[in-house]
C-alpha cells in the first residue's frame, strides 16, 4: 500500500515536470515565431529567460522515472531538429595571427545560402573597453555571448546598441569591416550609392549606400546557415548557453597556432604594441614577471583551457566542437576545409574550392622567397628564422602546456630552433567525432 502510494506520488510529480516543460517549451516556440520579425527588440536576458533548465531541485526519482527522464530527454531533442531545420550556427574561434581571415572565407564564399558576419564582436569589446577603462571578463563573456546569440538568429538589436555612433532608424556607416562579409554587400543589402556622402563606405568591388541594418537581418533570415567570425572570446565554456539553446545549433571550430609564431607574426603586424618585446629581441633581458609575459600566459592558458574543454567532450559539446590547427590548414588547406565542412553538415560548394585553389596559387606566386613552391611546410615554420631563441624559450616557458597539447615541439637550443630539417609541428589528430 505505502509502495504504490510513493510511486503515484512520483509519478504525479514526473507528470507535472512534463506538462511545466512542455508550457516552457511551447512558449519557447511562440517566441521563437515572434522573432522571424527582424529587429523585435529582445530582453538583454533573454538567453537565460528562454532556456529550460533545471536548477537543481528537482526531487529524487526513483528507478521507474529513468524512463520519464529518457522520453522527456528525447521529446526535448526532437523538440531540438524541429526548431533548428537542419539550419546551422557556426562559430569559429580563433585569436589574431592565426589565419582567421583566411579560415573565414572558407564560410563566406559558401555562397547564396551562408550569412557571414566579420567580427561583430569588435564593436563590443570597444565600447566595454571604453566604458570602464578595462575589460571586466565576466560582464563582457555575458555580452559576447548575448551578441552572439541574437546575431545567429539575425537580430542585430544588441549589437546596434555597441556600435558608435548609434545607428539612427537602423542605418550605419560604422559597421566594422562591413566588405569582409559578403552578405552584407550583395544586392538586397547594397542601398544605392550617393556620391560624395560615405565615400569610404564600399563593398569590395562595389559601392553601397549605408547598411540598413533592418536589410541586413532580412537577408540572413533568408540564409540557411549562419557563420560568425571571432578573435575575443577568451572561454568556450562562457558559450555554454548557445550550445545548448534549442533555437540554435552551434558548431564550434577552435583554430590555434603555434604560439611562438604568433608572438613573431605580432611583433611585425602590431609594432607598437608589441615594442617591448621587440626591444626584447634586439638585446637585454626579459624580465621574468613582466606584465608582458603574464599577458602570453594567460592567453595560452585561456586557449588551451577552451581546447580541453572541447576536447574532453562533455555532453552539452558532443559534436559541436572541432580544432583546427594553423599550420594543417596552411599545409592542407583542402583537406582541412573539406574536414571542416564535413564536421559542420554544410556542402562543401565549388565555389569555396575554388577560391581556395585561387589563393593558395596566388600565395605561392606572390610569395618571393618561397615561390617555386618551395613548400608550404618551410613557409609555416619560417618565424623560426625571425624569432630570436631567447624569445622562443620566454614562450616556451609561459605556454608549454598549451605547445604540448596542440603538438608543437619545443626547442633546446638556438642550432635547434633553426635546423630545417627538424619540423616542429608533430602530426596529431583531434578527435572531434
Ligand atoms: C528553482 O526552483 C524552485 C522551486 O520550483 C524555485 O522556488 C526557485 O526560484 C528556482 N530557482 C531558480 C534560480 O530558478
Ligand atoms: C564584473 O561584472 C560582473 C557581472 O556584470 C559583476 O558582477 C562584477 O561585479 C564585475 N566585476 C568588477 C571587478 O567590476
Ligand atoms: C531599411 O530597410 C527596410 C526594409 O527593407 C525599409 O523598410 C526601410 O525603409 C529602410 N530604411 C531606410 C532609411 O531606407
Ligand atoms: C617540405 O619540407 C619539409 C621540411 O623541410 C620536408 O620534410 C618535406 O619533405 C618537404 N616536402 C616537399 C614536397 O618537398
Amino acid at each position: 500500500m505505502r509502495i504504490k502510494y510513493t510511486l503515484s506520488v512520483v509519478f504525479f510529480v514526473a507528470l507535472v515536470i512534463i506538462e511545466k516543460e512542455n508550457n516552457i517549451i511551447s512558449r519557447v516556440s511562440d517566441k521563437l515565431t515572434l522573432k522571424q520579425t527582424p529587429q523585435t527588440p529582445l530582453h538583454h536576458s533573454g538567453i537565460s529567460q528562454t532556456l529550460p533548465k533545471h536548477n537543481g531541485s528537482f526531487p529524487s526519482f526513483g528507478k521507474m522515472d529513468f524512463m520519464l527522464m529518457k522520453r522527456r530527454l528525447e521529446k526535448y531533442s526532437e523538440h531540438q531538429e524541429v526548431t533548428t531545420k537542419g539550419r546551422k550556427h557556426i562559430l569559429l574561434l580563433a585569436t589574431t595571427r592565426t589565419g582567421s581571415s583566411f579560415v573565414g572565407e572558407f564560410f563566406n564564399q559558401q555562397g547564396d545560402n551562408m550569412f557571414y558576419l566579420f567580427e561583430p564582436l569588435w564593436h563590443v569589446e570597444k565600447m566595454l573597453t571604453l566604458d570602464t577603462g578595462g575589460t571586466n571578463a565576466t560582464a563582457a563573456a555575458k555580452a559576447y555571448r548575448d551578441v552572439l546569440k541574437q546575431l545567429f538568429l539575425c537580430d542585430f538589436t544588441l549589437l546596434e546598441s555597441f556600435i558608435e555612433p548609434l545607428p539612427v532608424n537602423h542605418i550605419t556607416t560604422a559597421l566594422f569591416r562591413r566588405e569582409s562579409s559578403s552578405s552584407l554587400c550583395e544586392d538586397s543589402v547594397c542601398s544605392p550609392f550617393i556620391k560624395g556622402v560615405f565615400e569610404r563606405y564600399h563593398c569590395r568591388t562595389r559601392r553601397c549606400g549605408p547598411l540598413n541594418l533592418t536589410m541586413a537581418s532580412e537577408s540572413c533570415l533568408q540564409k540557411e546557415h549562419r557563420a560568425i567570425k571571432s578573435v575575443r572570446v577568451r572561454q568556450l565554456e562562457t558559450l555554454r548557453p548557445l550550445a545548448e539553446d534549442p533555437h540554435l545549433d552551434v558548431k564550434f571550430i577552435q583554430l590555434v597556432r603555434d604560439p611562438r609564431a604568433v608572438l613573431a607574426s605580432r611583433m611585425v603586424a602590431f609594432a607598437a604594441k608589441y615594442k617591448n618585446w621587440k626591444d626584447w629581441a634586439m638585446g637585454g633581458d626579459v624580465p621574468i614577471d613582466d606584465d608582458e609575459v603574464r599577458k602570453l600566459k594567460g592567453n595560452c592558458d585561456n586557449i588551451r583551457m577552451s581546447a580541453q574543454v572541447g576536447l574532453r567532450q562533455p555532453p552539452w559539446l558532443r559534436r559541436r566542437y572541432m580544432l583546427v590547427r594553423y599550420e594543417d590548414i596552411a599545409r592542407f588547406p583542402m583537406r582541412k576545409a573539406t574536414e571542416m565542412y564535413k564536421f559542420t553538415g554544410i556542402p562543401f560548394t565549388p565555389q569555396v574550392k575554388s577560391w581556395i585553389l585561387k589563393n593558395i596559387q596566388a600565395s605561392k606566386e606572390t610569395s618571393g622567397v618561397y615561390s617555386t613552391q618551395k613548400n608550404s611546410s618551410e613557409q609555416v615554420e619560417k618565424w623560426r628564422f625571425s624569432l630570436p631563441f631567447k624569445i622562443a624559450q620566454v614562450v616556451q616557458r609561459a605556454c608549454g602546456p598549451t605547445l604540448k597539447l596542440f603538438g608543437y615541439k619545443s626547442v633546446s637550443s638556438e642550432e635547434m630552433l633553426t635546423d630545417k630539417s627538424v619540423s616542429l609541428i608533430e602530426d596529431k589528430v583531434f578527435n572531434f567525432l
